[in-house]
C-alpha cells in the first residue's frame, strides 16, 4: 500500500466491525473474558470511530469544504492519527496540537500521514478546563479567528464522539456476544467509548454492569486520564451516571499485564489494554459466572520505546513477540 491507496476515500468503510476474541488462558469454564481488538481499525485504534463520526457530522452540517478546510485538534495520539488518516483520505488538511511528551513513534506516524504538528509542553493527556491546558488553548487560538478555514472537532465536547460508539461499538458487541454479555469494561479518555457503548448496551439489558477504568495520577498510560488530575470532559459529564463501578489502573499493574498478554495470548497490546485486563481480572475474581467484554484500544507497536524504558520486554523478547504475535493488524500507516 502507498500514499495513493491511502488516499482512497473508501478506506472509511473499513472502520468498525473489529474482532471479539476470547482470552482463553484467562477465562474459566464459567467466567469468560473477551477482548475487542480495536487496532483492526484502518488507522490502528478505537479512535477511528470517533474521528470518522465527527468528520461525517461536520460534513453533514456543511462545516467542511474538500481541499480547502483544515481540521485542527488537540490530541495525545490516537485521535490525531485517526483524524489525519481519514482527513487525508477524504481531502482535508490536518494540524495536530500535541504534547511534546508523546512518543516519538506516534509523532513519526502523524508526520508520515501528512499532519502538521504544533508541540506544547503539556502533560501526556490534555487537561480539560480553562487555563489548564496549552494544547486545547492553542488549538482554539489558531482556529477561532479563521472559521472560514479551520474546523476543530473537539472530541471533549462533540456528541458525534458518543454517537460513534452508540451506533457502532455497542451494536457490534451485542451481536458478537448474541446478547450474552454481563460486564463491559473500557478505559476512559474523553468518555466517548464508555458512554456510547454503555448507553446502547443498557438499552438492550439494563443489568449489564459498566466498569470504567481511569489511570493512576502521573501515569504513562496513553489514551487514559486520571479524573482528579484533570476534570471530566463535558462529553463524559453529560452521561457519567451510566458507570456502575470505577477501577484505577496503575502503571505497574498495566505493564505487568501487557507482558502477560504477550506471553499467554500472543497479543502485543498497548498500555491501556493492560489496564483493561487488570480490571477484567479483578472483576472476574468476584464472579461465579459471567461474560466480560473489554476494549483493547490499540496494539503495542507504537510503544517499543516506552516498553524499553519501563523494562516490560527485553529487545529480543519484543522482536520475538512481534514476529510471533497473533492478531496483529497492519494499520494503514505501516505501509506509508
Ligand atoms: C489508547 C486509548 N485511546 C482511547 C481510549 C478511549 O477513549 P475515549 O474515552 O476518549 O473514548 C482508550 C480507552 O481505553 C484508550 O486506551
Amino acid at each position: 500500500m502507498n500514499m495513493t491507496t491511502l488516499a482512497r476515500p473508501d478506506i472509511v468503510s473499513q472502520i468498525g466491525n473489529t474482532p471479539l476474541v476470547e482470552l482463553n488462558s484467562f477465562s474459566t469454564s464459567s467466567v469468560k473474558l473477551f477482548a475487542k481488538l480495536e487496532w483492526y481499525n484502518p488507522f490502528g485504534s478505537v479512535k477511528d470511530r470517533a474521528a470518522y463520526w465527527m468528520i461525517k457530522e461536520a460534513e453533514r452540517k456543511g462545516l467542511l469544504k474538500k481541499d480547502k478546510s483544515v481540521i485542527i485538534e488537540p490530541t495525545s495520539g490516537n485521535t490525531g492519527i485517526a483524524l489525519t488518516g481519514i482527513s487525508q483520505a477524504l481531502g482535508y488538511k490536518v494540524e495536530i496540537v500535541i504534547p511534546d511528551k508523546v512518543s516519538d513513534e506516534t509523532k513519526k506516524i502523524l508526520k508520515r500521514l501528512g499532519a502538521t504538528l504544533h508541540e506544547t509542553s503539556d502533560d501526556l493527556c490534555p487537561r480539560v478546563g480553562a487555563g489548564t491546558d496549552q494544547s486545547i488553548s492553542l488549538a482554539k487560538a489558531i482556529s477561532k479567528p479563521r472559521p472560514d478555514i479551520y474546523y476543530m472537532p473537539n472530541q471533549y465536547e462533540n456528541d458525534a464522539n458518543f454517537l460513534a460508539h452508540y451506533e457502532s461499538t455497542g451494536p457490534e458487541i451485542w451481536k458478537q456476544t448474541n446478547g450474552d454479555v454481563t460486564h463491559f469494561l473500557t478505559g476512559c479518555g474523553t468518555g466517548g467509548t464508555i458512554t456510547g457503548t454503555a448507553t446502547f448496551l443498557k438499552e438492550k439489558n439494563e443489568n449489564i454492569k459498566i466498569i470504567a477504568i481511569q489511570a493512576q495520577k502521573n501515569h504513562l498510560l496513553q489514551g487514559l486520564r486520571n479524573f482528579e488530575e484533570s476534570s471530566m470532559p463535558d462529553l463524559f459529564l453529560r452521561r457519567q451516571k451510566i458507570v456502575d463501578e470505577w477501577f484505577t489502573a496503575t502503571n505497574e499493574g498495566s505493564f505487568r499485564l501487557v507482558r502477560a498478554l504477550a506471553i499467554k495470548e500472543r497479543l502485543l497490546v498497548g498500555p491501556s489494554s493492560g489496564s483493561v485486563m487488570a480490571s477484567m481480572l479483578k472483576t472476574a475474581e468476584k464472579l461465579e459466572s459471567g461474560n466480560l467484554v473489554g476494549i483493547f484500544a490499540d496494539d503495542g507497536t507504537k510503544f517499543k520505546s516506552l516498553y524499553d524504558q519501563q523494562g516490560v520486554f527485553t529487545d529480543t523478547e519484543y522482536y520475538n513477540i512481534l514476529k510471533n504475535a497473533k492478531n496483529l493488524s497492519k494499520p494503514v500507516y505501516a505501509f506509508v
